[in-house]
């Protein structure tokens, strides 16, 4: 007897789905035991590159989470509503649920994660972070015996290609963004990728996996890339960097025995070295360095989308549902590394307490002094500086850049105020976080 699959959405990620189902040769035998039973999608007339069997496809989609047939939902439509009540229904209707919806989860896993216990279902979402890389899995299984230090992460392939493309041709954020538009690179609507959104939500799902607890998505800082200058990333590259955007999830070194759990969940665009594995990381893939003890650090790389890649993590899915239920898995007892069983929120320390190294660029006017007032102010507020140069001008206006020890947050944003009040200050156009 076949498990049956009711997917709902036929669209990128849907499709290949479909693909790697209907041609199961090859692949792993469970797949040969796994039948697309219903399809749910919003225009019956569109022209599709799957042949599906005749009269499965539907615009019905509560139909699909309510048949008594369908074992396992799969959402890939994407979007809030009524992706997120359709997961919802298929829960209390005793389906199991495998979706690539990564908006959904980080605003709803709550509501998601505690009625799929409660129904005694998985709710599955490996190509939710990192399309076709598998880390969801490992981060429940194979490193779940870690004490997880931090997961940082390049998760967004359209803002990784935007500042890689930035960096090789020496290109402007706007006048790239536009091209990489026209290519089918970026959204017509690109904020979701360029301010960090995207990444937010993909690191609130990261986090929480690897630091056993709920992550509020208000709570995870979040910085796009809009504000990242081709003057600074010809600086980072003489300084020894590249900035990428990173989505950061850390144990804070400032926790205490009070707050042991403080975590830094943040999205900004950062200067990394050349040497850290991070760096060397092009285009449109994904990668996320996860480090902890005893393993120290591993790295997770491949294409974060895609058709096929997406689908592979996708059917993954699906076949370790199957692998379950196939073993005798009983609902009412979920098998503890695939299900989700942390029910608290993790604490999320402020950005202000963040501990971590900075650049900063100056525009000053060329006065006698100008540096040794930055200096000054900088260590009226404890911020200890590991280099500053002045390396060229703006017109009259001369360019000092600065790169910090590491420093309190809150401690050099005191100092930014300071500064800026000084007269010899005409502005700050950039502020870079340094890993
Ligand atoms: P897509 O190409 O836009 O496909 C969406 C599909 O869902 C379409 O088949 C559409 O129907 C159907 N659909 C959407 N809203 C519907 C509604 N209200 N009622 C009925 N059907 C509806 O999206 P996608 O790129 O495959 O992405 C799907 C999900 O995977 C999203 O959550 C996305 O974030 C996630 N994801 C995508 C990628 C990727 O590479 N694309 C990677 C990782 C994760 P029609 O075909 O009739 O329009
Ligand atoms: N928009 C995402 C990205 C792809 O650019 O990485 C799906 O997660």
């Amino acid at each position: 007897m076949a498990f049956k699959i009711g997917l709902l959405g036929l669209g990128t990620v849907g499709t290949g789905t479909a693909q790697i189902l209907l041609n199961p040769q090859g692949r792993h035998p469970l797949l040969q035991e796994i039948e697309i039973h219903r399809v749910g999608v919003r225009d019956l007339d569109k022209s599709r590159s799957v042949q599906l069997p005749d009269g499965i496809l539907t615009t019905y989609l509560e139909e699909i989470v309510n048949d008594p047939e369908v074992d396992i939902v799969v959402e890939v439509m994407g979007g809030l509503e009524p992706a997120r009540t359709l997961i919802l229904k298929a829960i209390s209707s005793g389906k199991h649920v495998v979706t690539a919806n990564k908006a959904v989860i980080a605003r709803y896993g709550d509501e998601i994660f505690t009625a799929a216990n409660q129904a005694g279902v998985y709710v599955m979402l490996e190509a939710a972070v990192g399309g076709g890389i598998p880390v969801i899995q490992p981060l429940k299984q194979s490193l779940g015996v870690n004490r997880i230090h931090a997961v940082t992460g390049i998760v967004n392939g359209t803002t990784n290609y935007i500042l890689t493309r930035m960096q090789t041709e020496k290109g402007e954020f706007a006048d790239i963004l536009a091209d990489a538009q026209q290519l089918g690179y970026a959204e017509a609507d690109p904020s979701a990728d360029v301010d960090g959104l995207d990444a937010a939500d993909k690191i609130a799902i990261l986090a929480s996996l690897a630091f056993g607890g709920r992550i509020k998505l208000s709570d995870v800082y979040c910085e796009g890339i809009r504000g990242v200058s081709a003057t600074d990333i010809a600086y980072a590259e003489k300084l020894g960097f590249v900035i990428k955007l990173l989505a950061i999830a850390k144990q804070d070194r400032q926790a205490t025995a009070k707050a042991p759990e403080a975590l830094q969940v943040r999205v900004h665009p950062t200067m990394v070295p050349l040497a850290h594995p991070l760096a060397s990381i092009s285009g449109v893939y994904n990668a996320i360095v996860v480090e902890g003890e005893p393993i120290g650090q591993v790295m997770f790389f491949g294409p974060g989308a895609g058709m096929g890649p997406t689908a592979s993590a996708v059917v993954s899915d699906i076949m370790n549902v199957v692998a379950v239920l196939k073993s005798g898995g009983q609902p009412a007892k979920l098998h503890p590394l695939l299900s989700c069983s942390h029910q608290h929120y993790c604490t999320i320390a402020p950005m202000q307490e963040l501990v971590t190294r900075f650049y900063a660029r100056f525009l000053t006017y060329d006065r006698p002094g100008v540096i040794g007032k930055l200096g000054t102010s900088f260590g009226n507020h404890h911020v200890s500086l590991e280099s500053i140069v002045q390396t060229g001008f703006h017109g009259t206006l001369a360019e000092i850049v600065v790169v910090t020890h590491d420093v309190r947050e809150g401690n050099f944003r005191q100092a930014l105020d300071e500064i800026r009040s000084l007269d010899a200050i005409d502005s700050i156009p950039s502020i870079l976080r340094v890993l």
